[in-house]
Order: structure tokens, then C-alpha cells, then sequence
């Protein structure tokens, strides 16, 4: 058999920042309120002109270059998104865009659980032995989907990409295998919590015959069922994947949760007893990036040597779906 090791990874983040002073211009808040509630102080947002291609391209390129492979090389790309380019995907523009031209790539949609869901499933593809280099992005223009009229959500979010490389290792010693354990999970009964759905109008086409037609409304959330729901159930699936790892909670290096808001990771680290220097957080300086949060906290922390060889990660998604998920994996 073979198992899984992931040997690069890769962000790439807009530069226009717009800070929560900026925000008070839009909508009435401050950055008091959102700093003290969220932890959040800026967030980069997409210009005219950037799209989701651009950003999940540039965070896959880096992340092909650290693990020091190339394009070409590549068998498997899946881009965790729900705000594509183009709703029947944008994860074969990135295989062009690229030049990973033998790549078979799709998208996967699991809003902020997304990277954690892609992460799990190029993981079954090369324990399988179909694939042995696989890239996995995660990626969200948010920006393009929220009401900059409604301060309980336009707050939150902001634009970018991460993504990291999954390469087969032969393992026939049993614990070459680097995705230790994991656990996702989904009760769409809680659906109405955070949505981002089409709405369409009754269009009569010929007598008799009508369909729908429309668009997306933008996101709408209820914040705080939102905020139970995470410190509820992110706790419990982290623990339930390191017990299928056989590891303890003490033996996590870091932590690296969806970047959601600050009192969702303090809550959760708090509930499982992981102290706050091994909680990884940058959100101050991006908000919510959806799908794409874990793999640029995962790449910052790579790149600025916090995160060494061997260390234990422990990471969640959780969001819309409503979906949840952790995985456990050796860097
Ligand atoms: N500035 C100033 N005041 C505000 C703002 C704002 N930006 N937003 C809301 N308020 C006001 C409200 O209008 C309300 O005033 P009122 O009582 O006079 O009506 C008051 O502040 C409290 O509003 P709540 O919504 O109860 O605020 P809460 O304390 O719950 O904080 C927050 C809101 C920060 C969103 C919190 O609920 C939270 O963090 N929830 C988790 C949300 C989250 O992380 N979502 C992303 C999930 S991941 C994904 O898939 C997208």
C-alpha cells in the first residue's frame, strides 16, 4: 500500500487591504467592535480584474515549488471552493494556467470545511495507489458574494488561496503514512445557519411551462448558532481523530482551526486543552478566507520555521453545510 506525505505548500493573498477603519466608511461599525469580537483587523480583498484562477494558480505554483516537483508532475488537482470563476468549475483553468497538462482536475465544494475535505479525499487516491502526486487548493473570493451592506457578515471575510502538495510514499513499514487520522461530518438539518444560495424567479417560457431563473443572494448567517455550533463540534471531531491516530491531545504540536474569528479558536483550544502558543492564528490579517484559511495559516507558519519536520498538526474546518471535519497529520 501506499501512504500519504504532504512535502510543500503554497498561499498567495491579495494585496488591497481594507482595514476595519476602512469598513466604518461603509457600514456602521468600528474597529473596536469588530477587533474586540472577531479578532480581525484587515482583510485582503480581489481587484477587478483577479480571479479565483489567479490566486489558487499562485498558491499551487509555490506549493509545487517547495515540494520540489514539477507541473508536469502532477496527477491530481482538486480546488476547494464555493466561489468558482465559472459554477461548472475552475479547477481545469488552474490545470491549464499551470501546465499541470496531465493533472485530472475538479472542484469540491464544502465552504470552510473545504480544505479539510480535499485534503481527506486526495489522500484516499493515493492510498489506493491510482495517483501519486496530488494538489490540493483551497481557495474563496468571498468578497464577490457578501452584502457590503450588512455589518453583521461584510465584516468577516476576506479574499485568497493556499494550497499544499500530497505525494504517495511506498509504506510498507506501517507508519510512513503522514495523515495520522481524520474525521469529517455534515447535518445539513442546520443548513439555514449560513447560506450562500440561488434564488430565482418563476419564468413562464411556453404556456405550461415554467422554470427558474436567477442568481445567488448573498451570504446570510446566523452568527451566533454559528458560533455554538464550531466550539461544539470542532472539539469533538478533533478529538475523535486523534483517538483513530492514537494520539493524545498533548502530543499536538499546533493547532491550525479555521481561521473564522478569534473566540472560536480560543474556545476550542480551551476545550481541548491545547494552550494558546501552539494556536496558530494570522486572522488579524486576513479575516475569513473560507476554504483557503487553513492551508495560508499552514504556509505561513512552514515558511516562518514555526512548523518543523515531525511536528504534529492538528487541524479543523467547519461552516456552511453545515459541515465539520479534522484531520491529524505529520509535517
Ligand atoms: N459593528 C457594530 N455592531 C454590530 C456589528 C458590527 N460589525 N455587527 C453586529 N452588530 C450589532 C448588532 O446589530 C447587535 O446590535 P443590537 O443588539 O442592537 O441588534 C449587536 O451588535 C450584537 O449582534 P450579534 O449578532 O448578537 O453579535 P455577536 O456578539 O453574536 O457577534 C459575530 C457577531 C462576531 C458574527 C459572532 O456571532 C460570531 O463570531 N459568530 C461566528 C460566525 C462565524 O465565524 N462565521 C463564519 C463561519 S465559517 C463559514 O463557513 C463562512
Amino acid at each position: 500500500g501506499k501512504g500519504v506525505v504532504i512535502t510543500g505548500s503554497g498561499a498567495a493573498t491579495p494585496t488591497v487591504s481594507l482595514t476595519n477603519q476602512d469598513l466604518s466608511q461603509i457600514v456602521d461599525t468600528s474597529d473596536e467592535w469588530i477587533a474586540s469580537r472577531t479578532g480581525i483587523r484587515e482583510r485582503r480583498l480581489a481587484v477587478p480584474g483577479q480571479s479565483l484562477c489567479d490566486l489558487a494558480s499562485m498558491a499551487g505554483e509555490r506549493a509545487i515549488a517547495m515540494a520540489g516537483i514539477a507541473p508536469e508532475d502532477i496527477d491530481l488537482i482538486i480546488l476547494a471552493t464555493s466561489t468558482a470563476d465559472d459554477l461548472f468549475g475552475t479547477a481545469s483553468q488552474i490545470q491549464a494556467k499551470i501546465g499541470a497538462t496531465k493533472a485530472v482536475a475538479f472542484d469540491l465544494t464544502a465552504a470552510c470545511s473545504g480544505f479539510v475535505f480535499a485534503l481527506v479525499t486526495g489522500a484516499q487516491f493515493i492510498r489506493n495507489g491510482v495517483y501519486r502526486n496530488v494538489l490540493l487548493i483551497g481557495g474563496d473570493i468571498l468578497s464577490r458574494w457578501v452584502d457590503w451592506s450588512d455589518r453583521r457578515t461584510c465584516i468577516l471575510f476576506g479574499d485568497g488561496a493556499g494550497a499544499v502538495v500530497m505525494q504517495a510514499v511506498e509504506s510498507d513499514i506501517a507508519d510512513c503514512d503522514r495523515l495520522l487520522g481524520f474525521e469529517i461530518r455534515s447535518d445539513g438539518t442546520l443548513n439555514h445557519y449560513l447560506n450562500l444560495s440561488y434564488k430565482g424567479e418563476a419564468k413562464e417560457l411556453v404556456a405550461g411551462v415554467s422554470i427558474n431563473q436567477g442568481t445567488f443572494q448573498p451570504i446570510t448567517m446566523n452568527g451566533q448558532e454559528v458560533y455554538r455550533f464550531a466550539v461544539k463540534r470542532v472539539p469533538e471531531v478533533i478529538e475523535k481523530a486523534l483517538y483513530r491516530a492514537n494520539l493524545t491531545v498533548d502530543q499536538v504540536d499546533w493547532l491550525i482551526l479555521h481561521q473564522a474569528n478569534q473566540r472560536i479558536l480560543d474556545a476550542v483550544a480551551q476545550r481541548l486543552k491545547i494552550p494558546p502558543e501552539k494556536v496558530i492564528s494570522n486572522l488579524a490579517n486576513y479575516g475569513n478566507t473560507s476554504a483557503a484559511s487553513i492551508a495560508i495559516a499552514l504556509d505561513e507558519a512552514v515558511r516562518a520555521g514555526k512548523i518543523k519536520p515531525g511536528d504534529i498538526i492538528a487541524t479543523a474546518g467547519f461552516g456552511a453545510g453545515l459541515t465539520w471535519g479534522a484531520a491529524i497529520f505529520q509535517w
